[in-house]
């Protein structure tokens, strides 16, 4: 479980900034990302932060300042992680998807570049050559990851270049002589099954010989936390000790030192953060309780989007007996946080606190029933200071222009 704030921290932070609230933690990131490195101390290995998890700039500014790489989704973002003050050698840009302008702005700003289309291949190596060193992401037909929407790796999935096309690959990389630096891949999200790296892996080994000047292997990010209690996390010195393994069984790999690069998000800040929200209406229907809070998946999407799991716990009323609760939002749709939960007697006014909501919470917020998103605050070094204020009513209006 490692460090977590206190119910009274929560508590504290909920009066003084309101709710609802997302709270990071940052010595947790920092207890994460040491975890990692001390696993992986035993290779080669550098991470980058996958920053889609979580973009504040105050948390970008953390994680460089506990020695970790960024790791990009957008051209934006990695504005963010250039705003941010990281230099452009520790960005990496993992695109997918994207208008052939995004990568040339990638090259400008000088930052590592995994390109995922045969068709931005082609366009890179007649702009580049051999110029600009570069990485492929390749899709190795691997089935991995919770559910089949975070699922990246499969035969039906559109990221990478399928594994089966590297006659395509080598075709261009031959005529545009292109300088092919990593080869990557990133098969999901919440692995907990070590093979599933080494089956990746593996994949990749039996391409390597076709890229003389390989430098780096990069298995993505994707590591599993624990989100129900009593769930273990992805086993990462038992990942690295296999992965070395891999590396050692390979003959390939013998004659070469490549460098390993990861990519976690989930890992480093699902649990550093807390969505604190507030009790509005405890309805009970004569089958169900629904305790409502003020919030929804307009904050949080991920039990609507890929029911996932957060568990949830009143910290308003620890000594309360316990009873079942539906808690759901206040958004004008279906959009429960928890169907069916043991909580602690819900009233009116309680501070209901989801765990796990550091990665992919704020980030995949909106303001969908013209809401606002919530502020966030950062705990560090015990003190609470807010990096992003709430919405307010012209925020709603920004953007928009009034024609009429
Ligand atoms: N690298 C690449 C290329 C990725 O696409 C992703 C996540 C990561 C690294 C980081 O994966 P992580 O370590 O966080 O599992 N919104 C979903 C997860 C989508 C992940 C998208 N790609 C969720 O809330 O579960």
């Amino acid at each position: 479980m490692g460090q977590q704030l206190s119910n009274e921290q929560l508590v504290a932070s909920a009066k003084e900034f309101g709710t609802p609230l997302y709270i990071y933690h940052a010595e947790k990131i920092k207890e994460q990302y040491e975890k990692l490195a001390a696993a992986f101390s035993i290779l080669d290995t550098r991470f980058f932060y996958a920053s889609k998890a979580l973009t504040n700039i105050n948390i970008l500014r953390y994680i460089k300042s506990i020695g970790c790489n960024v790791d990009c989704s957008s051209i934006n973002e990695v504005k963010l992680a250039l705003h941010a003050g990281f230099i452009p050698g520790n960005i990496l840009y993992t695109s997918n998807g994207i208008a052939f302008d995004e990568i040339e702005e990638a090259v400008a700003a000088g930052v590592h570049i995994n390109i995922d289309s045969l068709s931005n291949l082609e366009k890179f190596g007649k702009k580049y050559g051999h110029t600009y060193p570069v990485g492929i992401r390749i899709r190795p037909n691997i089935m991995a990851g919770g559910n089949l929407k975070i699922s990246t790796g499969h035969e039906g999935s559109k990221f990478g270049i399928p594994v089966s096309q590297l006659d395509k690959i080598e075709e261009l990389v031959r005529e545009h002589t292109i300088f092919i630096k990593t080869l990557h891949i990133h098969t999901g999200s919440d692995i907990k099954d070590a093979d599933v790296f080494v089956k990746g892996m593996e994949v990749l080994f039996d391409i390597i010989p076709h890229f003389p000047e390989l430098e780096i292997i990069d298995l993505g990010g994707g590591f599993k936390v624990p989100y129900k209690p009593g769930e273990k996390e992805t086993d990462v010195h038992l990942l690295a000790k296999k992965i070395k393994e891999t590396f050692e069984a390979h003959p390939l790999a013998g004659n070469k030192k490549f460098q390993l690069w990861f990519e976690p998000g989930k890992f480093l800040v699902s649990e550093c953060g807390y969505l604190v929200t507030q009790v509005t209406v405890v309805k009970d229907t004569g089958t169900t309780i629904f305790a409502a809070v003020n919030s929804g998946l307009n904050h949080l999407i991920r039990p609507m989007m890929y029911e996932a799991y957060h568990h949830i716990e009143n910290i308003s009323n620890p000594g309360g007996t316990e009873k079942v609760y539906t808690v759901t939002g206040n958004i004008c749709e279906t959009d429960n946080f928890g169907i069916d939960r043991k909580l602690k007697e819900v009233r009116e006014g309680d501070l209901l606190v989801l765990y796990n909501a550091g990665a992919y919470g704020f980030e995949m917020s909106s303001n969908y029933n013209s809401r606002y998103k919530p502020a966030e605050v950062l705990v560090i070094n015990d003190k609470t200071k807010l990096i992003r204020k709430r919405d307010e009513f012209n925020d709603l209006l920004r953007n928009q222009l009034e024609v009429l």
